[in-house]
């Protein structure tokens, strides 16, 4: 008899549980070919950035929860290592699934490299080239020790072939985000967020904010949280702040200001369904974020990013994201030049349809070679 393979896939932050989601659902339909396991590295560890994302995507309880926490970059790492090479030598999994490009990724797949486990990648391939990015760095050291690398897009693949990474260990699967977008939106209709945040479809934007380049930098934030005073003049903007920003705030003493200020709407960080929701429903959408740029893309909302670069460049083609950096005026003029009805027609990317997490698992089913 053929034993099931056991395959465990890494939860760590925000960004990775809708990624994952998909794939479990879809490992669990071959109950005689895999035996999934569901870690939580525990980066992430508040309600409203962990636990509400179990719920809202009706993920199982994870098998084990490594409570790392937070940390410097080096700290971070290396406690996810450590607690998950037990993890690995204790379970001896056939393959580990990491998805993303935040810090449990790459320290994941280093320590089961190491232990000489498969690792596979999903979200293989996109590049900023932005080194000043710990994602860029988390992204190339992950890709560099994959054995297979699932891309989202053409020009992942290209990324990686460049790279020197076999053809034969890239598979061009499609965008495993988008099949949790697309299972979950039904149900965003009767669930009452736009009243219960007061604003009305169409006539409010969506600020996220929690990358390193603009909201450590007090002359940065300062700069950015001004122009969206102003913009907010224009049309409300509804601001779900990220533990990073909130602590620039308080340093900055800038939440009283908030407070006085009715259109510039400060919430706490938002749960996936409910986030969807207020995406899908908005005039505009301002971030700094990766995935909201491909949810803006797939629900047809603009979107305006505010970074020099993106690692996704398949949202601009489609005429959804602008990357205007972080200068005030020309986010000013991005969001203005929207407001005056000058957005592109939006096409959706190739296999951004919901099926990414069944060709995943199409390829695992086939696979010749475990080692
Ligand atoms: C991480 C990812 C980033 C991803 C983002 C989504 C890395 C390098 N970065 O950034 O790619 O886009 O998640 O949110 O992996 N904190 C809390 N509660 C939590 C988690 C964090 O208060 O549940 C606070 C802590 O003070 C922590 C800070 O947020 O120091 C940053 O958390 P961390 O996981 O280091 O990075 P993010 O900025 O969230």
């Amino acid at each position: 008899m053929i034993h099931s393979k056991k395959i465990i896939l890494v939860v760590g932050a925000r960004p990775n549980f809708m990624k994952v989601a998909p794939i479990l659902q879809e490992l669990v339909k071959y109950p005689e070919a895999f035996q999934p396991l569901l870690i939580h590295t525990g980066q992430h560890y508040d309600a409203d950035m962990s636990d509400i994302f179990f719920q809202d995507l009706e993920l199982p309880k994870p098998d084990r929860f490594l409570g790392i926490g937070s940390g410097s970059h080096a700290e971070q790492t290396a406690k996810v290592m450590i607690a998950f090479e037990e993890v690995c030598i204790e379970e001896r999994p056939d393959l580990v699934v990491v998805v993303g490009d935040v810090n449990s990724t790459m320290a994941c797949a280093i320590a089961a490299k190491k232990l000489c486990i498969p690792v596979a990648h999903v979200e293989a391939g996109l590049r900023s080239r932005d080194w000043t990015m710990p994602e860029e760095i988390n992204r190339v050291v992950t890709d560099a020790i994959s054995d297979l690398l699932f891309t989202p897009s053409r020009d992942a693949n290209e990324n990686l072939l460049r790279e020197g990474i076999p053809l034969e260990r890239i598979h061009f699967v499609g965008n495993v985000m988008i099949d949790s977008l697309l299972s979950q939106i039904s149900k965003t209709e009767n669930r009452g967020t736009l009243r219960r945040f007061g604003v009305k479809a169409g006539n409010y934007a969506i600020l996220t904010l929690h990358r390193p380049s603009n909201v450590d930098n007090p002359d940065v934030f300062m700069g950015i949280f001004n122009v969206m005073i102003d913009l907010s003049q224009e049309l409300p903007i509804i601001w779900p702040v990220h533990p990073r920003s909130r602590k620039m705030l308080e340093q900055l003493g800038l939440e009283h200001h908030i407070k006085n200020n009715q259109e510039l709407r400060l919430v706490e960080p938002i749960g996936y369904l409910d986030m969807l929701t207020l995406n899908r429903r908005a005039r505009l959408i301002i971030t700094d974020s990766g995935g909201l740029q491909e949810e803006a893309t797939v629900l047809g909302v603009p979107c305006i990013t505010l970074r020099e670069n993106t690692e996704r460049p398949v949202t601009v083609e489609a005429g959804a994201n602008r990357v205007v950096g972080n200068s005030p005026d020309r986010i000013r003029a991005a969001v203005l030049s929207i407001l005056n009805g000058n957005s592109n027609r939006i096409t959706i990317p190739e296999l951004w349809d919901g099926k990414a997490a069944m060709r995943i698992v199409e390829v695992l089913l086939h696979l010749n070679s475990w080692s």
